[in-house]
């Protein structure tokens, strides 16, 4: 399909609301995206049509829903580049992704005295599960830090990784700087010492898509709704030989092989992962999500969002005392900023009063706001489907805010 941003908007039911009497400005897409009239007719076709438990019946409604769910593992699979389908477990969303890594894997690889590595641009989901292995296992957490750009100190990887780093985790492309960093030398150093590389690719899979192979990462996550799919889906990617060794994090129906008092067995990868009644409803929905995505030539959307942040920058570069976080070369069209002496919050009730939604706080990444110095910050996130007509109501909104708060 063409990249005919009128034509794409039309297929946003919601983009059409308005919310105070003001045509919505929709700039929170990295919290969570619109979901496509493809997306939302599935699930409720899925409700209406086909709802029936997975992998459980012989009868036709069950067999049907299995075969889409399947169906969206591998299309899944083929969209992130991943050797096979069994490599992708579906999971409640990017957190569950990450804790079932630092669970599972965590606590059978990482010892007393292993070292994780964390970079310092992480959410919060890539940075707890962390500490909560360290405190478990007594192991230690080494920071990989940022310069004040947003672009993450590769230089200091030789001193940061040693032969005791069991774990690198790393962003695909940070929620609140919009930094996308070069990932092959953290890769090539954590290899280089058998540590694994754990990807957060929430904002990155969004924004510029994935090819895991390509990056080599041993283990890759991202949430559904993000994607312009449905909520409560998530996706971990692992590579075929890790999640084999990996023992289950979950225990329950559908992950098991045999059960017995003596011993239990389980079901091969990717299904001893997935323990109880599977979100079949939100995994079919999130492939439907990834085939809309499909549809577009992605150099197209990645130049429309590259002509966003261009736009967004440039107007809001010209605003008095507005600082922007995060201005690393190749970074997505996520814009954080702050204007001098304007309380983050304050600025986005203004914008919210005006029907432009954007995020405020800290973002859940607080190591980023302390770096910064700063308690929050005001977050515009830009998709696919939004226009430069809307950077331009952000700026315009930002001025007005300004005038208001300042006088
Ligand atoms: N992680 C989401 C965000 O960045 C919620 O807003």
């Amino acid at each position: 399909m063409m990249f005919d941003i009128e034509k794409i908007r039309e297929e946003f039911p919601i983009l059409h609301r308005e919310v105070y009497g003001k045509p919505l400005v929709y700039l929170d897409s990295g919290a969570t995206a619109q979901k496509p009239r493809q997306v939302i007719d599935t699930v409720d076709y899925l409700y209406r049509g086909l709802n029936s438990n997975i992998h459980r019946g012989v009868h036709f409604l069950s067999e049907q829903a299995t075969e889409l769910y399947e169906e969206a593992r591998e299309r899944i699979a083929a969209f992130i580049g991943a050797a096979e389908k069994e490599e992708i477990v579906f999971t409640a969303g990017a957190t569950a992704s990450l804790n079932t890594v630092a669970y599972a894997w965590g606590d059978a690889f990482v010892g007393a005295g292993d070292n994780i590595l964390v970079s310092e641009m992480e959410h919060h989901s890539n940075i707890v599960p962390w500490q909560l292995l360290a405190e478990r296992r007594g192991a230690g957490i080494r920071v990989l830090p940022f310069d004040e750009a947003g672009a993450l100190r590769m230089d200091l990887l030789p001193e940061l990784v040693d032969e005791r780093t069991r774990v690198v985790a790393v962003t695909q492309a940070s929620n609140t700087l919009g930094t996308r960093p070069d990932l092959r030398p953290v890769v090539e150093a954590a290899h280089a010492v058998g540590a694994v590389v754990v990807v957060d690719g929430c904002q990155g899979v969004v924004h510029g898509g994935v090819n895991v192979r390509e990056m080599d990462c041993d283990f890759y996550a991202f949430s559904g709704h993000k994607l312009y799919g449905p909520t409560g889906i998530g996706v971990l990617y692992g590579k075929r030989d890790l999640l084999e060794k990996m023992p289950p994090f979950l225990g329950g129906g559908d992950m098991v092989d045999t059960v017995t008092f003596k011993k239990t067995t389980y079901a091969p990868v990717p299904l001893k992962f997935e323990a109880g009644t599977a979100n079949f409803v939100g995994a079919i929905g999130l492939g439907e999500a990834v085939k809309f995505v499909q549809q577009f030539d992605a150099a197209e959307v990645e130049a429309h969002e590259e002509a966003l942040l261009r736009r967004a920058t440039e107007r809001l570069t010209a605003i008095d005392g507005l600082r922007i976080f995060g201005t690393a070369p190749g970074k997505c069209a996520i814009v954080s900023f702050n204007v001098e002496g304007v309380h983050p919050y304050d600025m986005g009730m203004i914008l919210d009063k005006l029907g432009i939604a954007v995020r405020t706080g800290q973002h859940c990444a607080e190591p980023v706001m302390d770096h910064y110095a700063t308690t929050g910050m005001c977050r515009a996130s830009f998709a696919l489907y939004n226009t430069l007509s809307e950077a331009d109501a952000l700026a315009a909104g930002v001025e007005r805010a300004v005038r208001m708060l300042r006088n």
